[in-house]
């Protein structure tokens, strides 16, 4: 089997204010995380968050690139809907699991058409094989990155996309899930092969990750 890695910068220059911003969310993820203040945070802020959401608006069509017509998208960590609006009306399902009740609320309110599910990322509701394409922007990095992936893993179809933004390695001491290696190992453990990854900016990469069938595993496919 061969597995092409298409490793590129992001094609455009981001702007200094938007690296800025970047650092700043970046910053305030690290101490939700470390203080798991999560649940607090995002009960509180779900209005805020919106007007600061275009802040990452340079990786939407790299997560909107991954999905095809008609098929079923689930995004774990859907905060207040901000990704899947753009895909209703393409994808047969829209499905967003997301823990906080005051940004599934928002994100209900906002696009009635998709299907939001209150739930916990490392214990997935869905069926087996029920689910062609999921996402996770900025938001695998609050649990245990190999349960969740475990767990999307199962809900995805055979050779189904996972597309994932998350920090770089920058503060390899507060994220130690992503330094590069330990990254890639969980990924392969889990049972995912990276086909494209894109630096965004210095602070971001996005990469794009088949579900490998069990024979592309053992090297016969
Ligand atoms: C940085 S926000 C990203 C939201 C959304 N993906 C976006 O791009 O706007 C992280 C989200 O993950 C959610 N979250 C944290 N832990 C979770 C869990 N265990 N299961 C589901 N969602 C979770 C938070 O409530 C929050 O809405």
């Amino acid at each position: 089997m061969s597995v092409r890695t298409d490793k590129r910068h992001f094609p455009r220059p981001i702007p200094l204010w938007n690296e800025a911003v970047m650092a700043l969310i970046h910053l305030t993820e690290v101490l939700i995380i470390k203080t798991n203040t999560s649940p607090v945070f995002y009960r509180l802020v779900p209005k805020p968050y919106e007007s600061f959401r275009p802040w990452s608006a340079f990786a939407d069509d790299l997560f909107l690139s991954t999905l095809r017509s008609g098929q079923t998208i689930l995004e774990v960590g859907s905060g207040t809907g901000y990704l899947l609006r753009k895909v209703t009306g393409k994808a047969t399902r829209c499905i967003g699991l997301e823990l906080s009740k005051e940004m599934l609320k928002l994100a209900k309110k906002k696009n009635p058409q998709a299907l939001y599910v209150r739930g916990d990322m490392t214990n997935l509701p869905f069926k087996p094989a029920s689910v062609d394409c999921s996402w996770s922007m900025g938001s695998i990095l609050y649990v245990d990155p190999e349960r969740a992936l475990r767990e999307i893993h199962q809900a995805l179809v055979d050779r189904g996309t996972f597309a994932v933004l998350v920090e770089r390695y920058i503060f390899p001491a507060f994220f130690p899930w992503f330094r590069s290696t330990r990254l890639r190992e969980v990924f392969a453990k889990t049972g995912f092969v990276i086909t494209e990854e894109v630096f965004v900016g210095h602070l971001y990469v996005w990469l794009k990750l088949r579900k490998a069938t069990r024979s592309s595993l053992a090297g016969v496919e």
